[in-house]
């Protein structure tokens, strides 16, 4: 596979090869050199409050839990138990004073340490070493601004140096809102569909206005009213579909980084048609500009953090859980103000739940078009069919400020590209240095 990167990802041409979304020799070292390395998204530091409060995460293949120690601080280990393997917890989350394995009875403590081993001596005659046998600890575990993460790869460069100044601005729109939170309760449902199609799809500002044309005419996404434009698109009877397409001179701004974290969204200096509730970077651009800069300031849109962690402008974060090549869980991690008003609080959690996740109108339709691009990429003619990524090739030039790296272009496919483009330089397993090398962007890439 590694041989083949450069023909699976064309950046010259705009061309990817469909085998990348249903091959499980490509899943396998997506497993292996991504998610054996990169910082994994676990929780938020308001999930597990008390000590003895454990919240189960995904990190690649493998589930850990992240346990609330008595000092306060938070550690994370696989839910594998040393003896023979089943999982010491079978709850997602909750309090407990130790993990006991319900095979055989190992108990571990809050730590991980092994404390416990029925018949010890009459069986083990107390020749097993209990030091040697804790629950396996994540490699490095840090948090930033209250999220968790952690990473399985000990050499990883630190927290903030991997999110950049990209993978923290995320973060920062969600906590620079208030006394944030995390709702009770993380919304998770499956989808047939290869991971990087829920990836790719957080930037296309190309397909709401088809996809989710039910959203608009419900009036769930307002739809700017005097500017329907003929868009190519035909009914079955031959008609020329009016569609609501976002201005033709709003500009999509789109925000890259190293190791691949990307923003794309309308840039709110070209976007006049603010409908609806008002996203939180316009309303309190003053104060995020302060913080963020004056690009940051300018950030209307969708936050990724490489591989799998977006963060949406309703104060969510969604994960995209892979757990085969045509399996994929989606979380959802709602986060409130606990100083807003009752009212709203309640208003936000409504906009969530509606817009997003099991109960949102978005992510289903999102799901159906996902999980048949999947599918078709197992036919052995259709996967011969390339996937393309053309729009706005050739004009990807990119201006850095304020450490971030920004192009300032219409409705385009550069931050799929960009994120793809990364994909394929973490594929070839490079060192720390090398990867950062390959991902920081140019003045084009
Ligand atoms: Fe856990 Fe045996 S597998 S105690
Ligand atoms: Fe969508």
């Amino acid at each position: 596979v590694v041989d083949r990167l450069d023909d699976l990802v064309r950046l010259d041409t705009g061309e990817l090869d469909r085998r990348i979304f249903s091959d499980q020799e490509i899943f396998d070292l997506e497993m292996k050199n991504i998610f054996g390395r990169a910082w994994l998204f676990l929780c938020h530091d308001t999930q597990i409050p008390k000590r003895g409060d454990f919240f189960e995460a995904p990190m690649g293949s493998d589930n850990v839990l992240v346990v609330r120690q008595r000092d306060g601080s938070i550690r994370a280990f696989l839910n594998t138990c040393s003896h023979r393997g089943n999982a010491v917890c079978r709850a997602e989350e909750g309090n407990v004073r130790n993990f006991m394995c319900t095979y055989h009875g190992w108990t571990f403590g809050l730590d991980g340490e092994l404390v416990g081993v029925p018949g010890k001596s009459i069986f083990y005659k107390d020749k097993l070493d209990l030091s040697k046998h804790p629950l396996r600890k994540v490699a490095q575990l840090d948090t930033y601004r209250g999220f968790v993460f952690a990473t399985f790869d000990e050499t990883a460069p630190p927290l903030e140096e991997y999110l950049g100044a990209t993978g923290r601005l995320g973060l920062d729109l969600i906590a620079e809102r208030g006394d944030m939170v995390a709702v009770p309760g993380v919304q998770k449902f499956t989808v047939q569909t290869n991971w990087k199609f829920t990836v790719d799809n957080v930037f296309d500002y190309y397909h709401p206005q088809i996809t989710h044309m039910s959203a608009f005419s419900v009036g769930l996404i307002p739809a700017p009213p005097d500017d329907f434009v003929e868009g190519g698109a035909k009914s079955d009877t031959g008609a020329n579909l009016e569609v609501p397409f976002l201005p033709t001179d709003l500009h999509n701004f789109v925000v890259v980084g190293e190791y691949g974290h990307a923003i794309s969204g309308p840039d709110q200096e070209s976007l006049e048609v603010s409908a609806g509730p008002e996203p939180f970077a316009w309303r309190h651009k003053p104060e995020v500009e302060e913080r963020l800069g004056r690009h940051g300031g300018r950030v209307a849109g969708h936050p990724h953090i490489f591989p799998t962690t977006w963060v949406t402008t309703n104060a969510q974060l969604s994960l995209r859980v892979p757990r085969s090549p045509d399996v994929t869980e989606i979380w959802w991690f709602s986060f409130r103000d606990r100083n807003a008003s009752q009212e709203e609080q309640a208003a936000s959690l409504d906009s969530q739940i509606h817009f997003f996740g099991p109960a949102g109108m978005l992510e289903q339709e999102d799901g159906e078009n996902w999980a048949q691009s999947t599918l078709q990429t197992k036919g052995l003619q259709s996967r011969e069919v390339p996937q393309l990524l053309k729009m706005g090739l050739g004009t990807s030039e990119v201006v850095k400020e304020d450490g971030l790296a920004f192009m300032d272009a219409p409705i385009n496919e550069h931050a799929q590209l960009w994120t793809y483009h990364a994909w394929r330089e973490w594929l070839r397993n490079p060192s720390w240095e090398e990867l950062r090398e390959r991902t920081i962007p140019r003045d084009r890439y």
